[in-house]
């Protein structure tokens, strides 16, 4: 059997008019049309900053568009808003919010399967949701769609990681920190249904820096953005700071995956943009 190739782009991060991280992406979409893997996962936060940017979503769309690969979309906090519970962000995640990015990019999550793999995409953003009622929803549709795989092996993929350091961590005091990943309740929920499921794999954005590691049998593989790196050279970092992209190939016996385009695209260090601006 051939392998699965499946290419994973994470925090695009594109804005109408504005030419920084639209420089990779032009990049970025030549080497998927050149390489043609199975199918493209967009891993969140396609949009630029403002998830109530309709010129941003536009033009995000209007990018995608032309990519001859058939693309999965999961939601990030710029796209949807911040989770409730654990967000930072003013603008939080809504019904109205989500309902905006699936008439745009057609899903908020994904189930399929491939080269004796489950493959399970979810909308990071309802984790911690207070109650909402599309975060039951979702979870829901998770069990389901994980026993639908019938114990092969599966890989979840997700906006954010779901811990820094360890699983056991709490939720940080910090909001800049918290903000970072799941928080501990809805990870501890969703580490259980991996482990009664067979997830080998978790695969999540968010955090620009690129880092891989295994716990418990779970893989744990941070996706770099290929838009930009975050914060300053002195800030903590928990992966590389570095930008690209996920080239997975999937064959019933495992997985293989490299890390492409830190050699090719602009680091774009975000903070030099930002340095001196209230608030940043
Ligand atoms: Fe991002
Ligand atoms: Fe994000």
């Amino acid at each position: 059997m051939n392998a699965y190739r499946l290419v994973q782009v994470a925090d695009l991060h594109l804005g109408a008019g504005q030419e920084h991280h639209f420089d990779n992406w032009r990049k970025v979409a030549a080497w998927i049309a050149r390489e043609k893997p199975d199918t493209v996962v967009v891993n969140g936060d396609l949009i630029m900053g403002d998830p109530d940017d309709e010129a941003d979503y536009a033009f995000a769309r209007a990018t995608m568009a032309p990519l001859p690969v058939h693309c999965r979309y999961l939601p990030g906090n710029h796209d949807i808003g911040d989770n409730i519970v654990s967000g930072k962000m003013e603008k939080r995640v809504s019904d109205a919010r989500r309902a905006r990015f699936v008439s745009h990019f057609g899903e908020e999550r994904f189930a399929f399967e491939a080269a004796g793999w489950g493959f399970a995409g979810i909308n990071a953003q309802l984790l911690g949701s207070d109650g909402q009622p599309a975060e039951a929803e979702q979870w829901a549709w998770l069990e389901k769609a994980l026993a639908g795989f019938g114990g092969k092996p599966t890989a979840l993929f997700l906006h954010k990681p779901l811990f820094l350091d360890h699983p056991s961590e709490p939720d940080c005091e910090d909001p800049s920190m918290r903000q970072s990943c799941a928080d501990a309740a809805s990870r501890a929920r969703l580490l259980d249904l991996c482990k009664r499921h067979r997830v080998r794999l978790v695969s999540s954005g968010h955090k620009h820096q690129t880092r891989s590691f295994s716990l418990d049998g779970i893989y744990y593989i941070w996706a770099p953005s290929t838009a930009c790196v975050n914060g300053a050279p002195d800030a903590k970092h928990w992966g590389a700071r570095e930008v690209g992209f996920v080239d997975y190939r999937f064959t019933p016996e495992g997985f293989d995956h490299r890390i492409v385009g830190a050699d090719f695209l602009f680091r774009h260090e975000n903070y030099i943009r930002k340095y001196g601006v209230a608030g940043q």
